[in-house]
């Protein structure tokens, strides 16, 4: 029950690669250059959004309010070429400002129209606009770009972002992959809504987020159209592209649901996407409503990749999942992509949650118990490597994805459960879910959430199951 998805990315948590710990030395030296000289034309902004796991990811001095991608992927040459006009905000008078892109070819970037200067520096694209942006400024950004994507490797030796297929692409960019294949402000503090316009050849199918807003077919090529209307951080994007069975319907609710399915993957997906509409009212009875207006799933064969992740409205899966990946991932749509993070050291936000809604869905569909299931990881030895960092606090973009932030993560949910009460802890999913609808979250603004709905002090819980070292004393 806990957690079957992970097994491959987990296996390569134990291996840090050299490569990834070397990356960290110029990052303080590039987040220094960024900070440094401010003239009247202005401060260039930072190359980071400040998040000391991945300090690179995200920028400073601007919010993206829209990403309008433009993409066609050749799958024999495996060839992307790409168009981005981002719609941004400057957040400071800005003299010159960073995305992140990592490799590819820039061949042309333009501020409000008119032609921008651009540097390449690691992962960082420098633009320099032709006059300084003022704060509060609304401008545009257009990058065009092209070349051959290739994934990202992480601190914990997995792959994400543009990870390529026999017959296509799988498009994950958890946590910060996403600028493998678009130009981004890659980090969860900044959301955005999308357009994307994605042109394969006939034949294949390119999936994105939100709802299909068109499709045609010219000259042996089908170009796609999907609109992410709710705001999105850029780890959740995709624009996977495969082989495809394509099947729509709306739910009740009026939401528009889309599964694409790898024929290879067809039979063993059936029977649990058939669940879709029951998952999803199901956590809508408990989490509040359904956050997005469209829904689905991509079912990709996709053996090497070892994942499936809660991209915004249509998680990907790299096989066909069981059901309770479905509901894991389906949950996420509420924790993780409506509530969005502020800092990946919050990461227990989005995996402790969607794991307990896992523990959950069995103790109410004639399975275990979600107190068996704690009882059962509680017994594991004091150096089970379930308890080799407390969830709150991973410690280091290496273990956001490592057993205590799933386990422990919802263990620490089970023990506010206990501790306040059936009808306070699902209140507090409920008021955590709504009254962060489509933002941000932190750890600190849930303990005083939970605290408010339950009228208790729940200070000392937190403390021991989210942020204590080792395994905690039963209470
Ligand atoms: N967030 C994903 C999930 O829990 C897991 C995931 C995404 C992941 N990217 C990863 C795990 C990279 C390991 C490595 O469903
Ligand atoms: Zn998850």
């Amino acid at each position: 029950m806990t957690s079957p998805r992970r097994p491959a990315a987990r296996r390569r948590t134990a291996v840090l690669r050299r490569e990834a710990v070397l990356a960290t030395v110029p990052v303080a030296v590039a987040a220094l250059l960024g900070a440094a000289g401010p003239t009247a034309a202005g401060t260039p902004g930072a190359a980071g959004a400040g998040d000391p796991y991945f300090p690179l990811s995200g920028n400073g001095g601007y919010h993206v309010r829209h990403y309008d991608l433009t993409l066609r992927y050749d799958t024999a040459s495996r060839h992307l070429d790409g168009r981005a006009v981002l719609t941004a905000r400057a957040t400071q008078r800005l003299s010159r400002f960073d995305l992140d892109l990592k490799g590819l070819k820039v061949t042309g970037v333009t501020v409000d129209r008119a032609a921008a200067g651009f540097t390449r520096n690691g992962q960082e694209l420098v633009v320099t606009p032709r006059h300084a942006l003022r704060e509060g400024q609304e401008f545009r950004v257009a990058v065009t770009y092209n070349g051959t994507p290739k994934p990202v490797t992480d601190p914990d030796g997995s792959a994400d972002g543009w990870i390529r297929t026999d017959d296509g692409a799988f498009v994950a960019g958890e946590p910060q992959g996403a600028m493998t294949w678009f130009p981004a402000n890659g980090h969860p503090s900044d959301t955005s809504s999308y357009d994307f316009t994605i042109t394969v050849p006939k034949g294949r199918t390119a999936v994105a987020n939100g709802v299909l807003a068109g499709q045609h077919t010219a000259h042996g090529r089908t170009t796609f159209r999907w609109h992410q209307a709710e705001p999105m951080a850029a780890y959740l994007a995709t624009a996977t592209v495969g082989t495809f069975r394509v099947e729509r319907y709306t739910t009740p609710d009026g939401v528009q649901v889309v599964n694409a399915v790898d024929a290879r993957e067809a039979r063993a997906a059936a029977p649990v996407l058939r669940q879709l509409p029951s998952v999803l009212a199901w956590e809508s009875k408990l989490f509040g409503p359904y956050p997005f207006r469209a829904a689905g799933s991509i079912v990709d064969h996709a053996p090497d990749v070892g994942y499936a992740l809660e991209t915004q409205s249509r998680p990907v899966y790299d096989s066909a999942p069981d059901l309770s990946t479905l509901v894991h991932e389906n949950a996420h749509q509420w924790f993780g992509d409506s509530v969005a993070l502020t800092a990946w050291r919050d990461i227990w936000l989005n995996e402790g949650f969607a794991t307990y809604a896992e523990w959950l869905y069995s103790e109410q569909h004639g399975g275990r118990s979600a107190q068996k299931t704690f009882d059962a990881l509680y017994d594991r030895p004091a150096s089970d490597n379930l308890w080799a960092f407390p969830p709150g606090d991973p410690g280091s973009g290496r273990n956001i994805f490592g057993t205590p932030v799933y386990d422990r993560g919802a263990m620490t949910l089970h023990e506010l459960r206990r501790t306040v009460g059936d009808r306070a802890f699902f209140r507090i999913l409920r008021a955590w879910a709504t009254e962060h609808r489509g933002r941000h979250g932190t750890s600190a603004q849930f303990v005083r959430l939970a605290e408010r709905e339950s009228g208790k002090d729940l200070e000392g819980l937190f403390h021991t199951w989210l942020y204590a070292h080792g395994k905690p004393d039963r209470a």
